[in-house]
């Protein structure tokens, strides 16, 4: 068998799983179904997949490895369809993770950072106390721990403030917002890392191929951000810098000034020691970040 790897990604078609999708090639085969083909909800589609996964890699003298990228990731949604996101967030996992257990396949979870109560003062580790205020986040950790707990080789990664040129985000909404005149208020009460989908994706495939040849990190639980934080606030000057618009057109405002369904944690970074003490490459600084990402954003 070469060093190269078989990824099969859930959730191919969201904002991450177009971004390991679109690092297939050198060593990399990736497999990224969307919703309509793969399913998680669907055990018999789940044990399938990993199957043909096992059965393609073994083809291509590859090792095969799951990243799951799919999610039900409507916040304010799951507050009302708790059922459906629990069926998606955690009952998918646990099912994929059986499935990965029993074809030996490692696996790799992607969570959030708000498994956590949001109320902290300093960057959260691996090990802190859990404590989800909303819906979605009830339903990310019990994600978490079905699939730590199912037996399979798995690894859970938590990121946050994720953006790219796939999908929905708060960063292509900001710059949608900058094309009006009108000024944009925007929450700066609430800390976090922004964290690039491209530099997200080469993390999660960099811990894929160390899974997959034998230096796998011995932690389990893991946090993988864009280097730095800020407020939604300073994320939304810095793209403003970016496209040459005025930042001035950015107003702070408070959280409470924007009443949501779901509560949103206050302070959501994440400590990424874990990450690098395993030997794992840290991510950039976001503002850097931002900067290369940009072009493909607009
Ligand atoms: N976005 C963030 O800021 C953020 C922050 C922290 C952690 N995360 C985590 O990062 C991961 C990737 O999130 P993302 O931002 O890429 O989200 P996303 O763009 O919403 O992608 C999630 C994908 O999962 C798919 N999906 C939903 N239900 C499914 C099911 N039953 N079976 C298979 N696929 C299903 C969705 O398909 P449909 O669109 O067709 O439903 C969507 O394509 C998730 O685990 C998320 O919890 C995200």
């Amino acid at each position: 068998m070469s060093d190269g790897i078989a990824v099969l990604v859930p959730g191919g078609a969201g904002q991450l799983g177009r971004e390991l999708a679109a690092l297939a090639g050198d060593g990399v085969l990736v497999r990224a179904p969307g919703c309509a083909t793969l399913d998680l909800t669907q055990a018999g589609a789940v044990v399938e997949a990993v199957t043909a996964l096992v059965d393609e890699a073994r083809a291509a003298g590859l090792a095969p490895v799951v990243v799951n990228a799919a999610a039900y990731t409507a916040v304010d949604d799951a507050e009302t369809h708790r059922a459906r996101a629990f069926a998606v967030n955690a009952d998918g996992p646990r099912v994929l993770a059986a499935a990965c257990s029993s074809r030996g396949v490692p696996l790799i979870h992607v969570s959030t950072d708000y498994v956590f109560p949001g109320d902290g003062t300093r960057p959260y580790e691996v090990d802190d106390p859990v404590g989800p205020r909303s819906v979605y986040g009830q339903t990310k950790l019990a994600g978490e721990e079905a699939v730590l707990g199912s037996g399979a080789r798995a690894w859970v990664v938590r990121t946050a403030w994720v953006y790219g040129a796939f999908g929905r985000n708060f960063v292509r909404t900001m710059i949608r917002l900058a094309g009006s005149d009108d000024p944009v208020s925007v929450v700066d009460d609430q800390r976090g890392s922004p964290t690039w989908t491209a530099d997200l994706a080469r993390g999660l495939l960099e811990l894929a191929r160390r899974v997959s040849t034998g230096a796998a990190p011995d932690t389990r639980l893991l946090h993988c951000t864009g280097t730095g934080e800020t407020t939604w606030y300073g994320l939304a000057r810095a793209v403003f810098e970016e496209l040459g618009a005025d930042p001035s057109r950015v107003r702070p405002c408070t959280t409470d000034e924007f009443p949501r369904p779901a509560p949103r944690p206050a302070y959501s970074v994440l400590s990424n020691k874990t990450w690098q003490a395993a030997g794992l490459t840290p991510l950039p600084d976001w503002r850097s970040a931002l900067a290369t990402a940009f072009p493909s954003l607009v």
